[in-house]
């Protein structure tokens, strides 16, 4: 049987059996380096599936880590630097940027990233920093669009250079796009990114909606005080335009002077909106999705909630994160960390790499710490995590 539809019937039969976030991705065998189960393409149709329900390994047993969770998404951070300066996510100082060559070469991430989709990773999003500063991010997409197994490839970016790369990101293989924006007030825009570019970014937004990408998800941190009082005209935006505009608890990182009263709770944003729109719709929950969506009926777009603090999603994370400086951290909130790129460089095999990520997926905790004793932690500044 050819190897490629023994591969179908396995994801099929993985798909129809597991309570696994991923949408069917390769699938590991206990031991690598060996054909995938050859013993199973001799067998009728009928035992090769008992057969594959005894054998198949559910998913990489290296990304399954021990509540069961199986991580299929990975973000990676192409660069530390941002063409703005957030107040949420960076001190008004800026933060110490690592040297250039400790930081990820080009063939570093796609070495990374090929053993991860081997593995069943079968979504990457890049972030940073601002992704779209880095030099050789068309590349890097397009070397990314030829792994086999990858089905989606998305971007998390300021919008600032946006409209101008997007063309060619798309056509490189780019298929999903995140863009941020707080307000949609160019003075206010000015006050919390600490740059001009309001125009830019809204250009970048039209960009994306005029080349296809659907939903175009747009992220706003909710900030009492600073754009509490917006949330009802971007829902109107969701209205008349094709969006999913994401409403973010702000979260606590070293150094943004977080403070529990400038925190506006997902309950209090819907009691907002529901007040100008009680007919809002709920929408189905998706498998391991980390928001909650709605939708004022006759809208064009939705919106989101990001409830990481009130309500946080640890149960169903399915995510890694690998930051500009290689190290893979596997809870957004924790602040361990190991260093794939030290391994990689001195030499390390891909089962060596392999046994790392294992042991960093075997740690992971169950759930955050809870958005109190998070607030005390120490960790990186946001924009050295790359959200
Ligand atoms: N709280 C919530 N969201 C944040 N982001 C950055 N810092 C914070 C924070 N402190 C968001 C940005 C961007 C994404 C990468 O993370 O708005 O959309
Ligand atoms: Fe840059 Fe994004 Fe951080 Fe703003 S939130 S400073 S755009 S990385």
């Amino acid at each position: 049987m050819a190897a490629r539809s023994l591969f179908r019937t396995v994801s099929g039969l993985l798909r129809a059996a597991g309570r696994s976030c991923s949408s069917g991705g390769p699938v590991t065998l206990p031991r690598r380096g060996e054909p995938a189960l050859p013993e199973a393409q001799a067998l009728s149709p009928a035992r090769r599936r008992e057969f594959l329900r005894d054998h198949a390994a559910p998913f990489s047993a290296f990304l399954t880590d021990t509540f069961g969770r199986r991580h299929n998404y990975l973000r990676i951070s192409l660069t530390e630097k941002c063409n703005l300066r957030c107040q949420y996510c960076m001190p008004e100082e800026g933060v110490p940027l690592t040297p250039k060559a400790d930081l990820l070469t080009t063939k570093e991430i796609l070495i990374l990233s090929q053993l991860f989709v081997k593995e069943g990773v079968d979504k990457i999003r890049l972030t940073g920093g601002e992704p779209l500063i880095r030099p050789d991010v068309l590349d890097i997409v397009g070397q990314l669009h030829q792994l086999d197994g990858l089905k989606s490839i998305a971007i998390t970016t300021n919008g600032i250079n946006l409209a101008r790369l997007l063309p060619q990101l798309q056509r490189a293989g780019l298929s999903g796009i995140n863009i941020s924006l707080d307000t949609l007030v160019p003075a206010k825009f000015e006050f919390i990114t600490r740059r001009k570019g309001f125009h830019k970014v809204m250009e970048g937004i039209h960009k994306a909606i005029e080349l296809g990408f659907y939903p175009v998800k747009v992220n706003c941190v909710v900030m009492r005080g600073f754009n509490e009082d917006e949330l009802l005209d971007f829902v109107a935006l969701s209205e008349g335009l094709p969006l999913d505009v994401r409403f973010i608890e702000y979260m606590p990182f070293d150094g943004n002077k977080w403070n529990f009263k400038k925190m506006v709770s997902y309950k209090e944003m819907l009691d907002m909106i529901h007040q100008r729109w009680p007919e809002l719709e709920k929408l189905p929950e998706e498998a391991c999705s980390t928001s909650k969506a709605f939708k004022v009926p006759g809208s064009r777009g939705q919106i989101s909630f990001i409830t990481s603090m009130s309500e946080h999603f640890c149960g169903d994370c399915n995510r890694l994160r690998i930051t500009a400086d290689g190290n893979l951290k596997v809870c957004l909130f924790g602040n361990s960390e190991v260093s794939l790129r030290d391994h990689l460089r001195s030499g390390a095999s891909e089962e060596e790499l392999l046994n790392i990520i294992g042991a960093a997926v075997g740690r992971k905790k169950k759930q955050h710490a809870g958005m109190f004793n998070i607030a005390q932690m120490k960790n990186r500044p946001m924009i050295l995590i790359g959200g």
